[in-house]
Order: C-alpha cells, then sequence, then structure tokens
C-alpha cells in the first residue's frame, strides 16, 4: 500500500495498476506522460525480507549504488579481491560466509526478478542497457532535483524501484518537467539556449527552480505531494522528467534500462521532444504571468553543491552522534558547543 498526501497546488500525477491484470501499453504511457506508476502484485514472492532487512553495507560511496550485476559477475569469475567484493564480504558480513552466501543468493533473487519484470513492461522494444542496482545504506534528505543522465538525448531511461526496507521509503515529488517549464513560461526558461544538451537545459532548470544541493536545508517553497513506499512497493518513474527527492530512505532496489531512440522510431516519444514542446508553451508566458511556484533563484542564489562523493560518508552517514548536526544553504555547519547551560 502507498499513502500520497497530496499538494492542492500541485496535479495529482501518480497513477497505480496491477501487475496481474495490467495492460503494458497503458503502464507506459503514463510512464512517458511523466507520472508515477506504482504497480502492485508484481512478482516478488521470493525476495527475503526479513532476512535482507538483517543486511547492512558500509555507509560508503560505493555501496550508495552497488551494481548486482556487475557484482555477481565478478563473483562468478572468481574475483574474490575485488575491492568492492571484499567490501561486501568484511563490511557487510564480518566475513560471516553463510550470511554473504545467502545475500548474493537474494542478490540473484532480485536480478531474476528484475529481468522478469522488465521482459514485459519494456517487450517490443530495442533495449541497449540494463543496470541493476541496490542500496543497502541509507539516503537521507536530498533537494529536489531531476536526475541529469549524460547524453540522455539519443536514449529514454526506465527506471523501476522495490523498496526492500521494512519501514516505508519517504519520497516527495514536485512539478513534471513539462509542467514546471510550460507554468514557468519565460522566466524559467530565460538565457537558456534551446539547442543545448537535453541534460545540461535539465540542470539549468533544476538550479533555477528548486537551487542547489545544499539547498535542501532551506527550500520549500515547491510544492510536494509527500509519499510513503511501504516495505515491498513497487514503482516506476522517470526522474528525468518528475522532480523528485528522498527524504529518507534505507534499502532499495533500482533497476535502470537504456531504451535508444534509433529502431525505436515511432514507439516512443523522446525526452528531447517533450523538453522542445513545453520550451514553446513556455515562451507564450509572459514574465509576471508565470504560475510555477519555485524558488526562480539567480545563479548567485544557487550555491555550490558539496562534493557528494567525497562528502557522502560524513554528509551521509555519522547519523548517530548523539549531537545535533545543523546544515544550511552551505552544507553541513561546523558544530560547536550548543548545548544550554543549565544553571
Ligand atoms: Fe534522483
Amino acid at each position: 500500500m502507498v499513502d500520497v498526501f497530496l499538494d492542492s497546488r500541485l496535479h495529482d500525477h501518480i497513477r497505480e495498476h496491477d501487475w496481474r491484470t495490467m495492460n503494458v501499453r497503458s503502464v507506459m504511457d503514463d510512464y512517458s506522460g511523466e507520472r508515477l506508476v506504482v504497480l502492485h502484485h508484481c512478482p516478488a514472492e521470493k525476495i527475503d525480507f526479513e532476512f535482507l532487512q538483517t543486511v547492512t553495507l558500509p555507509q560508503t560511496w560505493e555501496m550508495k549504488k552497488l551494481v548486482i550485476t556487475a557484482l555477481l559477475a565478478k563473483i562468478d569469475a572468481g574475483d574474490k579481491n575485488h575491492p568492492i567484493v571484499k567490501q561486501v564480504y568484511e563490511a557487510g558480513f564480518a566475513s560471516n560466509a553463510a550470511r554473504y552466501n545467502k545475500f548474493i543468493n537474494q542478490l540473484r533473487i532480485l536480478a531474476e526478478i528484475s529481468n522478469t519484470m522488465l521482459d514485459r513492461l519494456l517487450g517490443g522494444l530495442v533495449v541497449s542497457e540494463r543496470q541493476i542496482v541496490c542500496r543497502f545504506s541509507e539516503t537521507r534528505m536530498e533537494n529536489l532535483h531531476y536526475d541529469l543522465d549524460s547524453n540522455c538525448d539519443d536514449h529514454e531511461a526506465f527506471r523501476l524501484y522495490i523498496n526492500l526496507d521494512a519501514t516505508p521509503r519517504i519520497w516527495a515529488v514536485s512539478y513534471p518537467v513539462s509542467d514546471l517549464i510550460a507554468q514557468g513560461g519565460r522566466r524559467i526558461i530565460d538565457g537558456i539556449p534551446e539547442d543545448l544538451k537535453s541534460e545540461v537545459k535539465l540542470e539549468r532548470l533544476t538550479g533555477r527552480a528548486f537551487g542547489g544541493w545544499n539547498q535542501r536545508a532551506t527550500e520549500r517553497k515547491s510544492p510536494r505531494h509527500m509519499i510513503f513506499f511501504d516495505p515491498g512497493d513497487v514503482w516506476i518513474v522517470d526522474g528525468r522528467s518528475v522532480s523528485h527527492q528522498v527524504l529518507l530512505g534505507q534499502r532499495v532496489l533500482s533497476v535502470y534500462a537504456r531504451i535508444p531512440i534509433a529502431g525505436n522510431e515511432g514507439k516512443i516519444r523522446s525526452f528531447r521532444e517533450r523538453l522542445a514542446e513545453a520550451f514553446t508553451r513556455a515562451a507564450s508566458v509572459p514574465v509576471g504571468a508565470e504560475t510555477a511556484q519555485v524558488g526562480y533563484y539567480t545563479p548567485q542564489e544557487i550555491t555550490a553543491s558539496p562534493n557528494l562523493k567525497t562528502d557522502w560518508t560524513d554528509v551521509f552517514g555519522g547519523t548517530c552522534t548523539g549531537m545535533v548536526r545543523r546544515f544550511d544553504d552551505h552544507g553541513l555547519v561546523e558544530s560547536g558547543d550548543k548545548l544550554s547551560k543549565t544553571s
């Protein structure tokens, strides 16, 4: 069951289908129509949620996105000394072979389930790459953003998630990108050349609308539907097309498929086309008549992002220090002695 707490300033762009009876075309129309789609009754019986709940991998950048397919390939090739294999075995399982082997077996099951779902949902499309990733570490309080995929003009991106944790995964979603641009009008597209690559346009739109990564501390203007995905819930969403932020999540499976435009002509409406249409609509909304309720940050107002790769362990780990950590637009504030003095 998924709980959605709706924000009345935003239209309801969440849809649901039942795996057992769904019309795949209708699901994919919702997906490419910039909806977040929940799929009920997916074939996930073989997932041992109780066991996976006992697994915690180190809070490191490498473990943030553990590519199952790559890990299994290294294990199957007997590469026990590969740094990632060693990190999982030693830091994740304290070299406990029985638990480690059970985990690897679950990863094989997750890969099998992912492939079954991709086969059905993307049947009839040419797919050039599949990536199955799990996270057994914590993600806490991202800023609202669109996913930036490099060189995304020549392909579409498909993303599916399963909450593997025993607690809800908490997201917020805001404007679909076409709505943001069309409703943000000339003010949101000002100075963004139409011939830029889509991901560069998207990066500028993200900053203008929601600020930089650090502004997660203070950005409160944008409307948000709050979503609680329960254990075992499955959903698909194109993160390039629907702005989103993870507020809190622990264990999750995320599946990605790359769908090249070449070979799929006439079957999909490309992201590039959708952006171009939205830019045309935006041009007819003069500055002052825009209705998207976002920050419209100037470049000077967008604070620099931290280096997520190097800062990940400190900023996204270290959460059980017994101290209060404070964040502002520049990131983690140096902690001083803020304990109240008692007389
Ligand atoms: Fe994202």
